[in-house]
């Protein structure tokens, strides 16, 4: 068995722009974290789309700091490579710069190495001024940030007009200036990403922002195929697991219904010896015809 890969951080992270390009998925529990890891993802996500793919909400706006720590904390669990992200929740940084920098702080508690924040205009630099100050790596996120939906008037593409792609560069050149790692770019025309990713100093990841950017992030149930909401014009399917949980289930519920589950010889344990049956149902009771279980072995596992 070789060295066990070492983990990403934020210093490594940074320096692959221009080298490398960076892959970055959510997760949001252990073994989605474990697999996420050990397959080579350079940046884990735990993202507020928490809300929509595994909990059920209709936005991200309801889940909470707890949901958020919770989730984050089963990720941290199952990842020794990955650069751990989590994902500020709405009204988590927007309340005063005091709490946003003790929830942050919640994070790096749980076992992130970061925190992701949504927006970058100059209120929010001063929030990710404070959130730095304190010793705690920011990622940020802008272009279509879901956290803005309402603002936004629904989930649009953002950008697209000369002013609005100034803005969204002037956000871009803050954030790096005021000392980000990394930055989301959502939802943005191409063209407008490669700009941003040539003009600022730090990796851009991009989710619909195109080819140019110095890394990509889905969500992890679009990636697979594990949620069935509206699926975006940027996601690629790689697998149907959505289906593949179904098919199974289904054989297995056919097979519990035919009478087929569980097999007496392989998926069932045994008496050692027709004596002992005798005892527990006492000499003349024993009226069943005994189960035909092939060999009986002394003792078993689970
Ligand atoms: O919450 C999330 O999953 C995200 C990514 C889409 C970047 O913010």
């Amino acid at each position: 068995m070789g060295a066990p890969a070492k983990r990403v951080t934020v210093p490594s992270l940074r320096a692959m722009k221009g080298h490398r390009r960076i892959v970055m998925l959510t997760a949001y529990d252990f073994p989605t974290a474990r697999a996420v890891d050990t397959a080579g993802t350079e940046v884990i996500l735990v993202g507020d789309s928490l809300g929509m793919v595994v909990l059920g909400y209709p936005d991200t706006l309801t889940v909470t700091m707890e949901e958020m720590l919770h989730h984050l904390r089963a990720v941290a669990r199952g990842t020794s490579q990955a650069l751990v992200i989590g994902d500020m929740p709405y009204l988590s940084y927007h309340v005063s710069i005091e709490e946003s920098v003790r929830n942050a702080g919640a994070f790096i508690r749980a076992g992130a190495h970061g925190v992701k924040v949504e927006g970058g205009k100059p209120s929010r630099i001063k929030t990710i001024e404070a959130i730095l100050d304190a010793e705690i790596p920011v990622m940020g996120h802008i272009g279509l940030t879901p956290q803005s939906l309402n603002a936004f008037g629904g989930f649009k593409v953002q950008g697209k007009s000369t002013d609005d792609g100034k803005r969204l560069i002037d956000e871009a050149m803050a954030l790096d200036q005021v000392g980000c790692f990394s930055l989301v770019l959502e939802c943005v025309p191409a063209e407008l990403a490669a700009f941003i990713t040539e003009k600022i100093s730090i990796p851009t990841i991009g989710i619909g922002a195109g080819p140019a950017c110095d890394g990509q992030v889905l969500v992890l149930h679009d990636l697979v195929g594990l949620y069935e909401g509206h699926t975006a014009k940027f996601v690629r399917r790689y697998a149907e697991v959505g289906g593949a949980i179904r098919d199974a289930v289904g054989r297995f519920a056919e097979d519990v219904r035919e009478g087929r589950f569980p097999d007496v010889a392989t998926e069932s344990f045994h008496m050692g010896t027709d004596e002992e049956l005798r005892r527990l149902y006492g000499q003349n009771e024993l009226t069943a015809e005994p189960l035909d279980t092939g060999s009986q072995p002394s003792e078993e596992k689970a």
